[in-house]
């Protein structure tokens, strides 16, 4: 039976250019998708832009443009980014769209007729850049409010409120009753920290006066929407939600079918906006228990163990690296060189290496290998014989799904390339090249055939695992071994059920071989 599958990501601020955090975070769920598509799941993947907000504002007013061109201009860069670099998503969600207003507006007109927004005064300090008020507990040991808040100034405002703290005591429950709210584990045990820590409500309004770029309250002309309520009612919004009905069950069957989400989030956003903010918001909006989205929270990529900011200058731009090494390569390194949930450091060098050493020396030259030699030996044709690494591969097959089922990529891609570098080990030990040699006996033919079915058949196995990861590079896969060209452009090429021995039939004919992973040469090394 098939599950939907419903993947969710983080929306970027379009205040600034995407930078490497932002492309690891959409490739990550790229691959989750793809692999549950391989699967045979539904999916549906959403993700999209978070356009509003007083960042947004200010930087439009700097470059002396209009919020909404401002936005336009940024979105493109963003989407040419994923087209880039084959992220393929089912719904894309700019948080300007019409349809996602009327959901904002139904959303906050329903929870303000049910009583659970009300309009208070408010004074203190407010942080520019979190665009929140600020209380004591935010101030540093020095008593100072840390960069971390940006600009911090007085102010006083009449606003509206959500009753957030009403409902603190379900969400605790909540997280008690479902430990695998938030994935991994200690991000659920400081959510959980957090949230016994809550005091007060959150105010879900800003004046007119000082923000226009957002959506209207439906009851009150002179505010808009809070960007953080705004954005995350996206994922709703874009999935078929109709705010008037205050039910779950009562909620359209495409909305029903593509929920709970999986949302992948980084580990910035966990408190308050998605563990707080959004479970309270869904809670108060209806939604059962076991609709509750579950939160996959990635780690960060630091550079030399410090953080990658604008201000420090240290930004690396994927689009320059995938023009520079190829989409799978940035892709591969992306999901190979961090385990999900923990941060990495950022290292081009260590793209590089693992680019040479893991596709070009093991999985590129494997298959270079197999196709020459069934080129040279059998002049393509491939007999099915005794089957000398059948049982290597049934291993490596279920624990590449369980590494996956837990979005561990970087364990699952570990088993595709145990399989590999045993092929080549194969390889160097029995010499195919001696046994070529003497094909007078028998048992060498037998051999060496057996032999070139088993690398074919790996191969095939390897791609059919590294799909969802260097889709590019899995369709050269089956190019050259001359598989499933009926769907040669097509994704249904690739099916986890069928990375099961045995599938290129007796007489199969590869193709011609292309080097299909090309060294990168670098300064150095030479
Ligand atoms: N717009 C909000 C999200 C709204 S969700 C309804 C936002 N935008 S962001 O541009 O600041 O961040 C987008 C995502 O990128 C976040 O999940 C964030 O954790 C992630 N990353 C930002 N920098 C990152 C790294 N250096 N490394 C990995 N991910 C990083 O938050």
């Amino acid at each position: 039976m098939s599950r939907t599958f419903f993947i969710t990501t983080a929306i970027d601020y379009t205040n600034s250019a995407p930078h490497i955090g932002h492309a690891y975070e959409k490739v990550l769920a790229d691959v989750m998708a793809r692999y549950h598509r391989l699967k045979g799941e539904k999916v549906f993947f959403l993700t999209g832009v978070d356009q509003h907000g007083q960042k947004v504002q200010q930087s439009a007013a700097k470059e002396g443009v209009a919020p909404a061109e401002f936005v336009r201009n940024l979105t493109e860069r963003f989407v040419d980014l994923w087209k880039k670099l084959d992220v393929r998503y089912d719904e894309w969600a700019e948080t300007v769209s019409p349809k996602h207003k009327e959901v904002v507006q139904g959303i906050l007109g329903r929870l303000h007729k049910e009583g659970q927004i009300y309009k208070d005064k408010q004074s203190g300090f407010y942080s520019v850049r979190q665009e929140q008020f600020l209380t004591d507990k935010e101030r540093g040991p020095d008593g100072k409010y840390g960069p971390e808040w940006g600009q911090v100034e007085e102010r006083e405002e009449e606003n509206y409120y959500f009753k957030l703290n009403q409902h603190k005591n379900w969400l605790l429950k909540y997280l008690d009753a479902h430990k695998d709210a938030v994935v991994p584990d200690f991000r659920q045990t400081e959510l959980r920290n957090a949230v016994e820590r809550l005091s007060g409500d959150l105010c879900i309004s800003r004046p007119k006066s000082r923000l226009d770029w957002g959506i209207e309250l439906p009851f009150d002309k002179n505010f808009v929407t809070y960007v953080w309520f705004d954005a995350l009612t996206n994922y709703i919004s874009f999935s078929g939600y109709d705010p008037s009905q205050s039910t779950f069950n009562a909620q359209p069957s495409t909305f029903r079918d593509r929920w709970p989400a999986l949302q992948i989030i980084g580990k910035d956003i966990l408190i308050p906006a998605h563990g707080v903010y959004w479970l309270i918001m869904l809670h108060a909006l209806g939604f059962p228990d076991e609709q509750m989205p579950q939160l996959l929270v990635h780690g960060w990529w630091n550079l030399a163990g410090s953080k990658i900011s604008k201000s420090a200058g240290n930004v690396i731009d994927p689009n320059a690296l995938a023009d520079k090494y190829g989409a799978d390569a940035l892709r591969y390194y992306l999901m190979s060189d961090i385990a999900t949930g923990s941060d990495s450091d950022f290292s081009e060098e260590r793209l590089v290496g693992r680019y040479n050493t893991d596709l070009a020396n093991s999985v590129g030259n494997l298959l270079n290998r197999a196709v020459n030699m069934a080129q040279k030996y059998r002049e393509g044709v491939l007999s099915r014989g005794d089957a000398p690494l059948s049982r290597i591969a049934a291993e490596h097959v279920p624990a590449f799904g369980q590494a996956a089922d837990r979005s561990q990529i970087s364990v699952a891609l570990q088993e595709a390339f145990s399989l590999s570098q045993k092929c080549n080990i194969f390889v160097e030990t029995v010499k195919p090249w001696s046994l070529a040699k003497k094909q007078s006996e028998p048992l060498n033919v037998e051999a060496l055939n057996a032999m070139l079915y088993a690398l074919a058949e790996s191969l095939r196995i390897i791609a059919i695992l590294i799909s969802p990861v260097v889709p590019k590079a899995a369709h050269g896969i089956f190019d050259q071994l001359n598989w499933k060209m009926d769907m040669s452009s097509k994704e249904e090429r690739f099916s986890l059920a069928h990375a099961e021995w045995g599938g290129l039939p007796d007489g199969h004919v590869v193709g011609k071989p292309v080097p299909l992973f090309p060294r990168i040469e670098t300064a150095g090394s030479g």
